[in-house]
Formats: C-alpha cells, structure tokens, sequence
C-alpha cells in the first residue's frame, strides 16, 4: 500500500482468460504509432501554429518533438518492464498506487476520446472542402455542424466515428493491416508536399523569425508565441503512446514495442520538421494562419493544383487512422480500468477474438456523441492537456521504478534516465502552463469530477482493494 492507495503488482495481466489475443508485430506496432501520431496536428494546426509563433513555429515544433522524445523513452522503458494493456494507467498504478493510477486513466479519457472527436470533426471539415472544390457539391449546413456552429449535429464526423468503431469490433489484427495502408498515404502526401514545396522557399519570410516573442501575450490575455504555438502544435506528436497500450497483444513486446514507439516518434519528428520549414518558408505566415487545409492551400499558391488536391484527398483518406489508433488505445484503456474492478467489471470481457466488444461499443458512440455534438474549439487543446498529464506521470513512474525496483528486467533502459525523465516532466509541465488558461480551468474540473467517481465507485470496487 502506498500513499495513494494499492500498488498494483508487474505482470498480473495474463489472468482468468481475460488477457488479450497476441496477435501483433513491430510493423503493424509502428504503423499504430505513425497512424495515431501524423493526422489533424500537421494537416491543420500547422496554420493555427503559425498564427500564434509565425516562422518561430518551427522552433514551437522542435520543441514539442525534444519533450515527446523524452516521453517517448519513458514509455518505451516502462511498456517493455509492464508489457501488460492500459498504459500510462497501469504504469502509475504499479508506480505510484491506485489513486493515481485512476487520476491517469481519467485524464487518458480526455486525450484519447477528444482526439479521436477532434480528428472526426477535422476530417469532416476537410470532406466538405474537397467535396465542394471537386465536384462543387454543397451539403446542407444543418448536418455538417454542431449546434453551436449553427447546425444540428456533425453527421460526417458522427458516421466517421462510428465506422471506425466497426473496424475495431472486426478484431485488431484485421485493423492494423489496414491502418498500414492508410499510413502509406499519408507519408507519401506529405513527402509530395515536402518535395514541391522546398524549391519555393523564399527566406524573406523566416524574416522576422519570432515576431510574437517566446511567451507573449495579446489583449484580452490571450497567449502567443513559441510556447503558445507549442501547446497547440503538442497536439501533432502524440499518438505513439497507443503503441504502449497495446503491448499486451505484441508478439515480441520486447523487440516490438522499442521499434513501434521510437521508430514511429522518430519518423514523424522528421517528417513534421520539414513540413513547417517548408510551410512557413513558401508563404507569409500569416497567410496560412487563417486557412483550415493550410497544406492544400500553399501547394495551389505554388501552382500545383492538381498535388494540392491529392493531399487534402489523402487527409480525406488517412485522418480516419488517427481515429483508429486512438480509439483502440481508449477501450483498451477502459479494458484494463474494468479489469481492476474501478470500472464494472462486467464490460470487461473479451469476444471469440479476443477484443474487448462491448468497450469499443461504448467508446465509439462516446466519441461520435462528441464528434456530432460538441463545438471543436479547444477540443484539441483539452486532448493535449490530458496527454501531457499521462506524459509527466509516465516520465515519473519510470524514475520511481527505477529506484524502488531496480532488478526487474527491462528490454529497454531510458539513457542518463534522471536526466530524461526531468526533462520530459519539466518540458510536458510547461507545455501545460502555456495552454489556454479555460483549457486548464476545464482539466481541473474534469479531474475533479474524476475523483468524485472514484471515491463513490472504483475505491469499493477495486479488485486489489478487495483482495480478488
Ligand atoms: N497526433 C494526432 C494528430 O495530429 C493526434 O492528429
């Protein structure tokens, strides 16, 4: 027993016929992490980056990169010591005790779930774009926009949701084979972007570099600047952090997961780095800072319509993989929580396939809820504020570890693990203070009510409490 409730014990997972079907190797694993982690972030927020950093977005998303890569080493040490489902959660609940563990899950729910909402909002905005530029196809506003937005609800986003929902309950396995394709796309739809784009970059406009400062403010208190545009941008790198929730279906989780989670990290660090270079050097910041598709939009500036097109066709086509990833990393998580008892048990079960079915029900309908019905301003960065809690309790679980159970084995050992950890902790923390302030106000209210539950369920329920 630790000071916030039960340490759960390593390795408890494989138990009553309730573990997963292990049906996953390192490419399907890094498809998962470059499938959840290349999506709504670049395609869209790039420009809303720009808006607030101008060309000092660059630096907004290095910065992002540097502190996921630490995250990122953590959760590669701590998926290969705890190859078990649920994450962030499992890991702060073996580290850090049970209270903890559910304060994580609970922010997991935010991150998971909103992205997965944001994501099918975004795409939807794109279908109406590409519909409307193609073939000059109109659709009713009404079904296109939730009610805030003068409509009645987000029916692409809805039907987006729940067709992703449907291709999880066919099984994993079938999933991730799919999710390959779509990341194939997306890699090549930037790459045309990347390719075009440089030759057209004019340095004038890296001039001036940081015309909001680092951190700044406007009227109104509204933040701006690198840090600003970095809590925005954060949004683009997560998403290898579902590779971890799936370790308990990895093959080889040792060799799996270090591949999956670096791997994926790195080629979409590489790959977003070229991209903001390239956005910011083409046009003037300020021209991308108001677009929704600003990577369509500078490639139709530079005359390649015909390019510009097939990448908003391919986000058309690959967003849907994001919602994919995120949404297998939310029931899992939901999973492993109903496992422990702090959830009913009895939405625990697995199928003939060995998914968890009536999880990913209750997931999906949850995020198309959302998706059709709820405004997508500050979606993204409530997502990023859940995230950058399960990062800082990730970095943090792995340092406690290391020190309370020095001889467990690990596959994977973070380098200079003080040194790693600290930053990811100190860099995700100010990432956080750079948030919108609502966005902060409205995570705390969420733990809040997240506490509530606990306290009136999971702490009479769980099964380490109850000895089961
Ligand atoms: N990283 C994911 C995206 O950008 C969530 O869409």
């Amino acid at each position: 027993m630790g000071l916030f409730g039960p340490l759960k014990p390593l390795h408890r997972a494989e138990e009553d016929g309730k573990a997963l079907a292990k049906t996953l190797s390192w490419p399907h694993l890094m498809a998962l992490g470059i499938g959840g982690i290349i999506g709504t972030g670049i395609y869209t927020l790039t420009g809303v980056g720009a808006g607030l950093a101008g060309p000092g977005v660059i630096l907004s998303f290095a910065l992002c990169g540097l502190v996921c890569a630490c995250a990122a080493l953590c959760y590669t040490e701590m998926s290969t010591m705890i190859p078990a489902a649920g994450s962030a959660y499992t890991y702060t609940y073996s580290a850090i005790g049970e209270i903890a563990g559910w304060v994580v899950g609970w922010a997991l729910i935010l991150e998971y779930s909103l992205a997965c909402s944001s994501v099918a909002v975004g795409w939807s905005a794109h279908l109406v774009g590409f519909l409307n530029e193609t073939i000059g196809l109109q659709l009713p506003a009404a079904l296109m926009n939730a009610p805030h937005a003068g409509g009645l609800v987000n029916l692409p986003a809805v039907l987006v949701s729940l067709s992703v929902m449907g291709l999880l309950l066919v099984g994993a396995r079938e999933s991730a084979t799919i999710n390959i394709f779509l990341v194939i796309i997306k890699i090549v739809a930037l790459g045309a972007f990347i390719v075009l784009g440089l030759p057209a970059i004019q340095a004038g406009n890296y001039d001036p570099f940081a015309p909001f400062g680092f951190i700044g403010q406007q009227m109104g208190g509204e933040k701006v600047g690198i840090m600003a545009a970095a809590a925005i941008v954060f949004f683009a790198f997560f998403g290898f952090d579902a590779v971890s929730t799936s370790a308990e279906e990895a093959k080889n989780p040792g060799r799996d997961l270090t591949v999956g989670i670096l791997g994926s990290m790195g080629v979409s660090t590489l790959i977003y780095m070229l991209v903001a270079a390239v956005a910011v050097g083409v046009v003037p910041f300020a021209e991308i800072a108001s677009s929704a598709e600003p990577l369509p939009h500078i490639l139709r500036e530079i005359g390649y319509t015909t390019v510009a097109a097939f990448v908003g066709g391919a986000a058309i086509v690959a967003l849907p993989s994001v919602i994919l990833v995120m949404m297998y990393g939310q029931s899992r998580i939901f999973f492993v929580m109903a496992r422990d008892g702090l959830l009913p048990p009895a939405v625990a079960k697995v199928n003939k396939k060995g998914s968890p079915a009536l999880i990913t029900l209750i997931t999906g309908v949850f995020v198309a809820i959302f998706a059709g019905f709820v405004p997508l301003k500050e979606i993204a960065a409530l997502s990023n504020a859940g995230t950058l809690i399960a990062f800082i309790a990730v970095a943090l679980s792995m340092i406690i570890l290391r020190k309370k159970m020095p001889d467990v084995t690990r596959t994977f050992k973070v380098p200079a693990h003080l040194l790693v950890g600290g930053a990811a902790i100190l860099g995700c923390g100010f990432i956080f203070y750079s948030l919108p302030v609502q966005s902060q106000l409205f995570t705390f209210v969420w733990m809040i009510a997240g506490l509530i539950v606990y306290f009136s369920y999971g702490r009479w329920n769980s099964r380490l409490r109850k000895g089961t």
